[in-house]
């Protein structure tokens, strides 16, 4: 029950997170490991709908900053008690591209302090938290000229000082839970970050069988 090990990736839009996603699930899968990939918010039904609404930016006035909190959570609680806690239950890897980490740096950033959200985490049924979280650094000036070519989603189209808060805010993440949150400088090339990324979820997970 609840046997398999648990990463998500985390970074600013445009750190690379998702190629690094796919390359360590071909990864783990070379090494024979049954493997779940997911992103936060979305892989549902559900999530795909409330990840359309949060990013369109169209969506009229403003929005709310504990409506944003609260559909983030939607669209999470959906996507654990669907598939990440079965998948970990039958001893999948579970990889993430973004989770918890994530509402703490950017909705942290809209001044929502980590006690309440962590909280709501905790009464939505998401205290079980990642083995491994991998915060891709970038600097921002570098996230946004790597992804200048696409529209920014409401979330990108954010002021740098806005993502420079973000950016602080997973710093501090990496500080506060040293056990949980590793950080990985991440303006190298994609291939030489896929190694290091590799080296790293192997020494954890050799630990986690070790304990
Ligand atoms: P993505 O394109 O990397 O999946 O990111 C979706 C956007 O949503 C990204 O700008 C970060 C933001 N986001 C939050 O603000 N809070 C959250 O809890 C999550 C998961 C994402």
């Amino acid at each position: 029950m609840g046997s398999g090990f648990f990463v998500t990736v985390e970074g600013l839009d445009g750190s690379g997170k998702s190629t690094q996603v796919s390359l360590l699930s071909e990864a783990l899968r070379a090494d024979g490991q049954l493997v779940t990939v997911v992103r936060d918010p979305g892989t549902t039904e559900l999530g795909e709908r409330v990840r359309r609404l949060l990013l369109n930016p169209g969506i009229g006035a403003p929005v709310n900053r504990w409506a944003e909190t609260c559909l983030f959570l939607a669209a999470r609680a959906q996507l654990f008690h669907q598939v990440i806690q079965p998948a970990l239950e039958l001893g999948h890897t579970v990889l993430s591209d973004r989770y918890l980490d994530s509402t703490l740096a950017y909705q942290g950033a809209r001044g929502i302090s980590w006690k309440p959200l962590l909280e709501l985490h905790r009464l939505c049924g998401l205290d079980r938290f990642p083995d491994l979280t991998l915060y891709l650094d970038i600097p921002v000036d570098r996230a946004q000229r790597r992804r200048s070519a696409t529209i920014p989603d409401r979330l990108e189209a954010e002021a740098v000082p806005y993502h420079e808060t973000v950016r602080s805010g997973y710093l501090e993440l990496a500080r506060r839970f040293p056990a949980r949150v590793t950080v990985v400088p991440a303006e190298g090339r994609a291939e030489e970050l896929a190694g290091e990324i590799r080296a790293l979820v192997w020494e954890r997970m050799a630990e986690g069988r070790a304990i």
